[in-house]
């Protein structure tokens, strides 16, 4: 099996921790913890070899990827590395790494984000090497059970059983949040982002349902002259798994936490006898339920607040009250209207 990870998002809800020049799966909230990118790229090799595993990303963060394995310890082959010139959102990229890594030769892929958190990485693997023979010839999703009406992701309604999973009736990315509740009630599942699909049967559904996207390849030498000849930007949950009718959902639950927000990130680290998040050396006192970080290791000392996640690094200071760190991108989109 060969594994595509996506590693070219920006994770905008993160800042000012995640930005541009670093994104969000490279960061550290935790100094002593890994990357996201680094648990999935450890999450890779308990599937695939280090040779079969590919990294799509843009340009500017080949060296972080480089970077993040060599710390892992791994000799990793910098031409496993799929680059690309701009970001064309996922369904380009994804078709970059299985064009690229496939060489002619039909087999089965895995793709996964790199914004995740998985806790139960070993059991994720049992059930992804029993989905091989759905994945012959069904683009397969891993379905989470919805525990609110996030519209941020998207929906998956499943139909009669095949194999250890179901066919998919439809799939709906990103709906409203009435939407969202309504779907809840019936059932849906949560996409979790992450595909598999056998190389040959994904090629033809992608000349099936995004021809401009397969012939720029077919015409082309590399992936920047591909880029170049793909005029929009198109996700692969819009431009496949909204179209296609050979989509199959595997209901997995592996503890999958979508980490897009500094609340995401304080419900699943570790926190101390007073609900904080704190790195060692800060001082923290009469204070609760806090998320406090400081990138550059300055001393943060607090007193008697609640609630509050503070983020320090070089460039900014975010001191947000929890629960309201979706709005963090607003900050960014306010920054970028400025530039
Ligand atoms: N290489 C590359 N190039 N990677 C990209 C690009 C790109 O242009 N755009 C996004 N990515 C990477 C991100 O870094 C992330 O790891 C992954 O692809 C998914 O992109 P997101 O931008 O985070 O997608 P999303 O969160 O809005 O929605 C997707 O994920 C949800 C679950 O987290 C969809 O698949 C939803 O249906 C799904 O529920
Ligand atoms: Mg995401």
């Amino acid at each position: 099996m060969k594994v595509i990870i996506l590693a070219g998002g920006c994770g905008t809800r993160l800042w000012p921790l995640s930005r541009d020049h670093y994104p969000k799966q490279f960061i550290k909230i935790k100094t002593e913890e890994p990357s996201l990118f680094q648990e999935t790229f450890e999450r890779s090799l308990l599937i695939s070899e280090v040779d079969d595993i590919y990294v799509v990303t843009n340009e500017k963060y080949k060296f972080l990827v480089m970077g993040a394995i060599e710390e892992l310890g791994y000799d990793y082959n910098e031409s496993n590395i799929f680059v690309e010139p701009e970001a064309k959102n996922t369904l380009p990229a994804i078709y970059a790494g299985v064009h690229g890594a496939s060489k002619d030769i039909d087999s089965t892929f895995v793709v996964f984000p790199s914004d995740h958190r998985i806790l139960k990485s070993d059991e994720f693997t049992d059930i992804i090497k029993a989905s091989e023979n759905l994945a012959e010839n069904h683009i397969i999703t891993f379905g989470i059970k919805p525990d609110g009406p996030n519209t941020g992701y998207g929906y998956i309604s499943p139909a009669e059983k095949r194999l250890n999973g179901y066919i998919v009736e439809k799939f709906h990315e990103k709906p409203d949040c009435e939407t969202a509740l309504s779907y809840i009630e019936k059932g849906y599942f949560w996409n979790s982002g992450i595909f598999m699909f056998n190389s040959e049967f994904f090629t033809n559904e992608v000349k099936s349902h995004a021809k401009n996207i397969y012939e720029a390849f077919d015409t082309s030498t590399d992936i920047k002259e591909a880029f170049s000849k793909i005029h929009t930007k198109v996700s692969m949950d819009y431009g496949i798994m909204e179209k296609s009718s050979r989509i199959a959902v595997v209901p997995v639950d592996i503890g999958w936490n979508d980490l897009g927000s500094f609340d995401a990130f304080y419900d699943v680290y570790k926190r101390d006898d007073n609900d904080n998040i704190v790195e060692p050396e800060n001082i923290v006192i009469d204070s609760k339920n806090n998320y406090i970080y400081s990138e550059t290791g300055k001393l943060v000392a607090s007193i008697g607040v609640e609630d509050l996640i503070i983020v320090d690094n070089r460039d900014a200071l975010l001191v947000c009250k929890k629960e309201q760190s979706q709005k963090v991108k607003q900050v960014v989109e306010t920054l970028n209207f400025r530039n």
